[in-house]
């Protein structure tokens, strides 16, 4: 079986490259156990060169956007060339939080045609921003799916990963996170809309990860119901010893 995900998302927080490096030694503690999943350490872009150096030996670098241009005259963003000289394998594209900002599907999209192009593997999320009654936040979700993967060919589904993160349960506690048969619920969903995009048989190769408010309480829960084949995490990432639990929860199943 593949490795199970673990993806830290450290949004803006670190406020410092020392900060930054406090972080990373903490985490450099659990080494073993982190070499043990496909661990990727996602960094505002002046902190890739810190998790290049420091971070090597247990986890991948991983950018949290990238401009959707190869190289060149482009001000002000930072291009998929420059992000790999850097090491990164993973950017996380299509964040709700960039989204807020007027990022748009056909934005995000762009972006991930271009990290499939240049090697890097892009993280796509998706999620809706409340629970509807009657059920229309799947279609939203279907319909945000297939807009941010647009234009992709069917071998694609081998080179992406999608990030299921609901709006309404990011950044909060555990308690607020999906509940473990919700999870399932909307994963088995998620698959349909893969396999109608992919093929069964490539879509099924595509690794789903749950986002929001993933923290040590309810993750095991989360990972033996949830049907995800691993976790995008924000808050708990910058504390070691939650990241660790998470760790360690992914390697109970
Ligand atoms: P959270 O963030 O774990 O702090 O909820 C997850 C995310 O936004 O990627």
């Amino acid at each position: 079986m593949a490795k199970p995900i673990l993806v830290a998302n450290w949004k803006n927080h670190p406020k410092s490259l020392r900060e930054a490096g406090i972080i990373l030694k903490g985490l450099g503690r659990s080494a073993p156990l982190y070499k043990r999943l496909a661990t990727f350490i996602a960094v505002p872009f002046p902190y890739l060169d810190l998790v290049l150096t420091k971070a090597r030996r247990f986890a991948s670098v991983a950018s949290q956007n990238m401009a959707p241009v190869l190289q060149g005259t482009h001000t002000g963003v930072v291009t998929p060339d420059i992000l790999k000289s850097f090491g990164t394998k993973l950017t996380i594209l299509g964040h709700s939080e960039l989204r807020a900002l007027g990022e748009t599907d056909a934005a995000v999209s762009e972006k991930v045609r271009m990290a499939i192009r240049s090697g890097i593997l892009p993280l796509v999320c998706v999620g809706e921003r409340a629970v509807e009654e009657d059920g229309s936040h799947f279609e939203f979700v279907r319909q945000q799916l297939k807009a941010s993967l647009a234009g992709l060919r069917k071998a694609d589904a081998n080179r992406l990963m999608i990030a299921y993160e609901p709006i309404w349960a990011i950044g909060k506690h555990a308690s607020d996170a999906l509940k473990p048969e919700n999870l399932s619920e909307s994963i088995i969903f998620i698959r349909k809309v893969l396999v109608e995009i992919f093929g069964r048989t490539l879509a099924e190769k595509v690794p789903i990860l749950y986002g929001g408010s993933v923290e040590p309480a309810g993750v095991e829960a989360l990972w033996k119901v949830g049907k995800v084949q691993g976790f995008l995490v924000g808050h708990a990432s910058l504390r070691p010893n939650d990241f660790k639990a998470i760790a360690q929860a992914l390697l109970s199943k």
